[in-house]
């Protein structure tokens, strides 16, 4: 009666890569995998049934190369399978992932000039896949790769193609973690040479991230990321009340899903209740919204009438 926090299936939204070519199971995530466009629409289908809110689409392109083309194809994997999506009628808000990193030979988020990573050459690129995937039938897209005035750069283009109502979910404090180690083994967009350190935040600092939300809440983000989760529920919570209108999402990462599978197949934990534990401390923390790879079979939990 007095529960102050209550996790609901509709919190959730569920990550899902999408592949023409390589299938299968994701090392280090057990019950995770890449999925074919088929496969991706069943996922979607088990997501709603199971009363997820929402699932967030990772494309994996059938080739790589230094400037990330194929992330720029109106015939892509993640166009083709959101159309497939939204051709079956499902009542689910498609959000995309927006970022170049599995995209690019060398692994890194946006064009290299120079060895370095290009903030302001990456911008157009970004914008022209939100388009592509705006015109394809995204509802949200979501800019990942850290990149200044991704947000503002994505929102011009989104409405001077019509795309006003598209939305943009903005990793805004997405920080430098070891926590996406499965990620970019699913993705395979780990980088080839240095690091994601120069974008990425660095785990030490919290008032920087409520910076860069403010910021990104300024070039006109609809809602707001913090990731990883779990290292960060101090975060989320200064960025719950500093801005209490603005809807604040935490991406429950990879290596933190697995962690938590490592654990309980070991029977270190009892993992029913170490999911919906660890779910529900993101909620209390303040996010209102949850990407977990978790999401169905804490859907299910939740389902059961016992719970
Ligand atoms: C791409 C991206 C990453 C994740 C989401 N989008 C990896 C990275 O930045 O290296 C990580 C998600 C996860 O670990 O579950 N920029």
């Amino acid at each position: 009666m007095v529960r102050e926090t209550r996790l609901s299936p509709a919190d959730f939204i569920y990550p899902i890569f999408v592949t023409r070519e390589q299938a299968g199971p994701i090392k280090g995530m057990p019950n995770q995998f890449r999925y074919t466009i088929d496969g991706a629409l069943r996922a979607a289908q088990e997501a709603e049934e199971a009363g997820a809110s929402g699932i967030l689409l990772f494309g994996i392109p059938e080739s790589k190369d230094a400037t990330g083309t194929h992330a720029l194809s109106p015939s892509g994997v993640i166009p083709d399978t959101l159309r497939a999506i939204k051709n079956a009628g499902l009542d689910l808000v498609l959000i995309t992932d927006v970022c170049l990193c599995s995209y690019t030979s060398h692994g890194h988020c946006g064009v290299i000039h120079d060895g370095k990573l290009s903030n302001d050459a990456t911008l157009p690129l970004l914008a022209e896949m939100a388009r592509i995937h705006a015109d394809s039938g995204a509802d949200i897209v979501a800019p990942s790769g850290m990149m200044d005035h991704q947000v503002s750069a994505i929102r011009e283009m989104l409405d001077s193609a019509a795309h006003q109502d598209v939305s943009i979910l903005s990793y805004s404090a997405k920080y430098a973690s070891a926590f996406y180690g499965p990620f970019r083994d699913a993705a395979g967009g780990a980088p080839q040479f240095g690091d994601r350190k120069t974008h990425q935040m660095d785990p030490c600092n919290a008032r920087e991230a409520l910076r860069e939300i403010a910021m990104d809440i300024e070039e006109g983000a609809d809602m707001v990321m913090i990731k990883p989760a779990l290292a960060y529920l101090d975060v989320i919570r200064q960025a719950r009340d500093r801005w209490p209108e603005v809807p604040l999402v935490a991406y429950n990462v990879s290596g933190e899903y697995s962690m938590l599978k490592a654990a309980a197949m070991q029977n270190y934990v009892d993992e029913s209740a170490a999911i919906l534990e660890v779910l529900t401390s993101i909620r209390r923390a303040g996010a209102q919204s949850i990407i977990t790879y978790h999401a169905l079979e804490a859907a299910r939990l939740l389902n059961q009438p016992t719970q």
